[in-house]
Order: structure tokens, then sequence, then C-alpha cells
């Protein structure tokens, strides 16, 4: 059986909508400004640096999501300017290859950064925007986790735990906000072509072997992670709320006891 990917058939129409997306400069985040852009919406994506090639309707604002006073103020401009963000993408987070150590060899400097981008700069976007989606009665706000939110393996004592953490955020927040009509969920991708993995493919074992532990037999394109978002954030995940989808090529339901390929 062929493993090329189909053509998408899906075809959403943001027209009108507002969606941010912290890091959308490169790598998932990219890809998810540009599949929303295409659908017709604004985006805005809230990044450190500016994205390799701009896009129509896709706007960088410079913020580190890792700084209260950033992420404030950086909302602040986009309500200002549009007054209303219907979709929130909480993507942007590091993997340092420094991280990529046993906990006992880990610096201060790499487990303070992680943390505060990864796990208090979802919760710092999500806090200075939601009271613009309570205000709504309306939005949606996609986290993105990881596989390795679900299981571990060596190396990733601080990026494991947090990326778990964010399946908990979404959790929580959609428990809280239901009822203000504000849906909470997230992806958890498997490995995803991307500069934060090609980074890393030697602490990895290189492509060929991260490649093999997907049942099938690929790391995932970035596109393929946008298109999982897309769904979320429209209307027909409507009754979705507080949960995840892994979108790993099968990487979370091989089992430890399995054949290896
Ligand atoms: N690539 C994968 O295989 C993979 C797998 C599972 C989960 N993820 C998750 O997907 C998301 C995107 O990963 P990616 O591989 O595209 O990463 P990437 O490193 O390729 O891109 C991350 C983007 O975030 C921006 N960014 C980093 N720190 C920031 C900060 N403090 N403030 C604002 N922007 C900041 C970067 O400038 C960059 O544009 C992350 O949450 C990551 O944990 C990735």
């Amino acid at each position: 059986m062929s493993n090329r990917p189909l053509a998408g058939a899906v075809r959403y129409d943001n027209s009108g909508r507002v969606v941010l997306v912290t890091g959308g400069s490169r790598g998932i985040g990219f890809a998810i400004a540009k599949a929303f852009s295409e659908s017709g919406a604004h985006v805005v994506s809230f990044d450190m640096s500016d994205p390799g090639v701009s896009l129509p309707n896709v706007e960088t604002y410079r913020c580190d999501v890792a700084s209260a006073e950033s992420c404030e103020s950086a909302t602040e401009w986009l309500r200002q300017k549009y007054h209303r963000v219907d979709v929130l993408v909480n993507n942007a987070a590091i993997q340092p290859v420094e991280s990529y150590v046993p906990i006992h060899q880990l610096s201060d400097e790499v487990i303070n950064r992680m943390t505060q981008v990864n796990l208090l700069g979802y919760l710092r976007v999500a806090r200075a925007v939601l009271p613009m989606l309570i205000e709504q009665g309306d939005g949606v706000i996609v986290n993105l986790a990881s596989g390795q939110a679900h299981r571990s393996a060596r190396q990733v004592g601080v990026y494991g735990p947090i990326k778990s953490a964010n399946l908990m955020q979404t959790k929580q927040w959609a428990v809280e906000y239901a009822r203000m009509g504000i849906r909470v969920v997230s992806v958890s991708p498997g490995a995803i072509d991307t500069p934060m993995v090609r980074a890393s493919l030697e602490a990895q074992g290189g492509e060929a072997a991260l490649a093999n532990r997907h049942p099938l037999g690929r790391i995932g394109r970035p596109e393929e992670v946008a298109s999982a978002v897309m769904w979320l954030a429209s209307a027909d995940a409507a009754f979705v709320t507080g949960t995840d989808l892994e979108v790993d090529g099968g990487l979370g339901a091989f089992g430890a006891f399995a054949d290896p390929y």
C-alpha cells in the first residue's frame, strides 16, 4: 500500500476570522499560519524572529512568549488592530540541543528557559487573550503538545514533562471556559520535519532511525499537523473540547513489545 499522502480534500472557510499563532515564523507554526491565511483568515504570529518567507494576510509581531510584559503588549496591539481573536494556537516552544541530557546534567539556564517558553508561555498568551474570547463568547485554543507528552524517551527530562503539562493545561482550560463558548484542544505530533527536529537529528539517532520508529515509515510534514489544527478549530469539531489528537504516523500505537521494523 502506498504511503503517499492523499491530496487534502477538505477546504475551510475562515474568512473574517482572526487567528493568533505563536511561533509562526517557521516549522509547524509557519504551516499553520499558511493554512489559515489560505483559508481567508487574518493571521497574526507572535514570534521573536521574522519568517524566512512572508505570506499574504500573515503579520508577524515581535513577542517573546516567555515575557509576561511582551505577551501583554503584543496582545494589546492585536486588540487595537483587530478587536478580536477567534483562534489561538499556542505553538512556540523550544527543545535546545543542550536539553538532550539526563536530568542530573541539565543546566539551570536550560531548565528555566524551557519552563518559561514551553509551559508559562502557553499560560501567559492564553491569559492575555482570554478576556477577548470571553467577551466574544466564542473562540478556540489549540495547544501544541507532543508524542513526548504521552510516553517517554531518554534525554527529554524537561521537554517531556512540560509537554505533558500542556495536555493538562488543555483539559483545565477546557473545563474552566466551556460554558463561555470557548473550546480548548491539543495536538500531539510525532516527529515532524522542522528546524527543531533537524537540529537534534543526531541526538535522535539520525533521520532514517527516527522515520523507522513511526509505523508509517517516515516523519511527518508540518502541513499534516496544520490540517489537524484546521479541523479542530472549525465548526466541524464543535463538540470536541478538552481532548488531544495525536498526529504521529502511528508512533503512539507502536508498543515497547512490538518487533522493530
Ligand atoms: N517538530 C516536531 O517533531 C514536533 C513534535 C512534537 C511537538 N512539536 C511541537 O510543535 C511546536 C512547534 O515545533 P517546531 O518543530 O515547528 O519548532 P521550530 O523550532 O521549528 O519553530 C518554533 C518557532 O517558535 C519561535 N519561538 C521560539 N521561542 C519563542 C519565544 N520565546 N517567543 C516567541 N516565539 C518563539 C521560533 O522563532 C520559531 O519560529 C512546539 O510546541 C513543539 O514542541 C514539534
